[in-house]
């Protein structure tokens, strides 16, 4: 079926609240299937959590909880909070479910017994907070390559994946695919960095800890993070299970979004495992970078962690929202700093976006009774170019979401909405009042609305509130004229009456005030 849309979130790890960084890759994802949905697809999302391994073992005990009562307890907030950030996701898988941890067993014996993966012994460095093994080539400064923190010698009786025996086939698999890594840059990363130099194989078991996924077979074993995690996308599915109608729907994954640290595992270690279990490869994995800090990675004792809540809370939800995916480019590193978000916030959403409404809201109330004229062409050449335009944009602005360039594809959207403050400042409104050239005054007003219906739909999938809010200010109440399909349209508006008043939907920030408190709430 290709009318459908299936993406993944990575499955976080519950080990503490959620920040920016977590919410970023949620809010991108989310906003991609809102993008689907509009276009009329049967659009698909899932996220959850990554809920075994040592780490969140210890982490309950610290806590006086059972690690299952701790997951929980810590699934639910994540769901909290992206309920709090209008997350439209269809399913939340907790690795701890059962309809997940039988599958996972299913699909750990059939590896077995296909002879994928055989019993070794395992010497390595092992980072305990990261759950992962290290080569000494890939430390750094002789730590963690991840995470920074120390590493400690470790040996013990494991199950293997044999990776090598795929290896090929994946890098066929690449070449003949050109769609399925972006950016095509993690493509080559992956092959000069980790297959050129020797694919070792994936180490699957543990025993050093418990809280995990019984080997069957074996069940001194639990199977190790990986194994585990990568099935999630499948497993909640139904893959293997009793019904498996939403697997045949929706799978293969149509895109499925990580954060640079996780794309090894993501575009190596999955991929063999779906080869391994003769199933089609998702079409695109999306690599995005990281959210940072002026002073480096986000960290608590650095105290420099933004959270989505002191944003939501303070500035709303769709200037967050706004904020992140704009601000952000998917393939370099980003910078959170109050000084940007308060800069955007001032000019994008308030001066450019905010003011375009006002204005053009109370220009028809004094010139047309709040009226909206109806399309009588295009009497001036200014008229024309900005139809052009705007469906100019429109093309642009697919373009770029369709590479997956999110914050670019933002931009074509204020590109369109620069263009339409800068169209009232070249027609003049006020003199053609004053001239009584009433062609070009309603043809002016027709377009400003139209314009606004444009923007409205195009920032749905992003910001949803203020979309509606547009919409519901410049009259717009018929279903038909909020859909993608009625973009391409200029004239079809008729009968349309503004609000009385407009109310603003971004109000400007003081500058100084709002940067300290940005800059106090990131020490909490
Ligand atoms: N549990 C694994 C993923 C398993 S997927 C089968 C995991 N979890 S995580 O909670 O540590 O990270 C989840 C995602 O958040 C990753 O994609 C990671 O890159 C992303 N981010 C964590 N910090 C981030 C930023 N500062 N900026 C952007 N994304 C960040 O890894």
């Amino acid at each position: 079926m290709d009318n459908k849309f299936y993406i993944t979130t990575p499955i976080y790890y519950p080990s503490g609240r959620f920040h920016i960084g977590t919410a970023y890759t949620t809010v991108l994802a989310d906003s991609l299937k809102k993008y689907h949905i509009l276009k009329g697809e049967d659009s698909y999302m899932l996220t959850g959590t990554d809920e075994h391994g040592q780490k969140i073992e210890t982490k309950a005990k610290e806590l006086g909880k059972t690690p299952k009562e701790y997951v929980d307890e810590m699934a639910k907030m994540a769901k909290e909070l992206w309920n709090k950030m209008d997350i439209n996701y269809d399913d939340f898988i907790q690795t701890t479910e059962e309809r997940h941890e039988k599958i996972v067993q299913k699909i750990f014996d059939k590896f077995m017994e296909q002879g994928d993966i055989y019993k070794g012994e395992y010497e390595g460095l092992y980072c305990v907070p990261c759950e992962t093994f290290f080569t000494e080539s890939q430390l750094v400064d002789g730590k963690c390559p991840d995470c920074g923190r120390e590493i400690v010698p470790m040996k013990e009786e494991a199950y293997f994946f044999n990776m090598k025996k795929y290896v090929d086939r994946l890098l066929k698999y690449y070449e003949e695919h050109p769609d399925f890594i972006k950016p095509e840059y993690r493509k080559n990363e992956m092959i000069n960095n980790f297959i050129k130099p020797g694919l070792e194989d994936l180490c699957v078991t543990r025993t050093s800890f418990d809280w995990g996924i019984k080997v069957l077979k074996d069940p001194k074993h639990v199977i190790y993070v990986w194994v585990d995690a990568l099935t999630n996308y499948i497993t909640a599915l139904g893959y293997m299970s009793e019904d498996e109608t939403k697997f045949k729907k929706y799978w293969p994954a149509d895109l499925q979004i990580v954060g640079k640290d996780i794309a090894r595992f993501h575009l190596i270690y999955w991929p063999i495992f779906l080869m391994a279990l003769n199933l089609p490869l998702p079409k695109t994995i999306l690599v995005h970078n990281w959210i940072m800090m002026k002073d480096g990675k986000m960290s608590k004792s650095k105290g420099n962690v933004i959270y989505p809540e002191t944003l939501i809370e303070r500035y709303g939800l769709d200037a967050t929202r706004y904020f992140l995916l704009r601000e952000m480019p998917v393939s370099q590193d980003g910078i959170f700093s109050p000084e940007a978000f308060i800069e955007r916030y001032n000019f994008d959403l308030c001066n450019d976006l905010s003011n375009l409404l006002n204005r053009t809201i109370s220009m028809i109330n004094k010139y047309f009774g709040g009226n909206v004229p109806n399309y009588v062409g295009t009497p001036n050449e200014v008229d024309k170019e900005l139809e052009e335009y705007s469906i100019q944009q429109i093309q642009k602005f697919e373009e770029k979401l369709n590479e997956y360039e999110i914050a670019n594809s933002l931009q074509e959207i204020w590109n369109l909405v620069s263009r339409t403050n800068k169209y009232i400042d070249e027609t003049m409104p006020w003199a053609l009042a004053k001239e009584e050239n009433q062609e070009k005054l309603k043809s002016s007003m027709y377009h400003l609305i139209e314009n606004l219906r444009k923007i409205a739909i195009l920032i749905k999938p992003f910001m949803e509130n203020t979309s509606n809010n547009i919409l519901r200010q410049i009259g717009i109440q018929n279903d038909e004229l909020k859909q993608w399909k009625s973009l391409t349209d200029y004239t079809q508006l008729e009968n349309i009456k503004v609000i009385e008043k407009g109310e603003p939907i971004f109000m400007r920030l003081n500058v100084e005030e709002e940067i300290e408190y940005l800059k106090n709430a990131m020490k909490k």
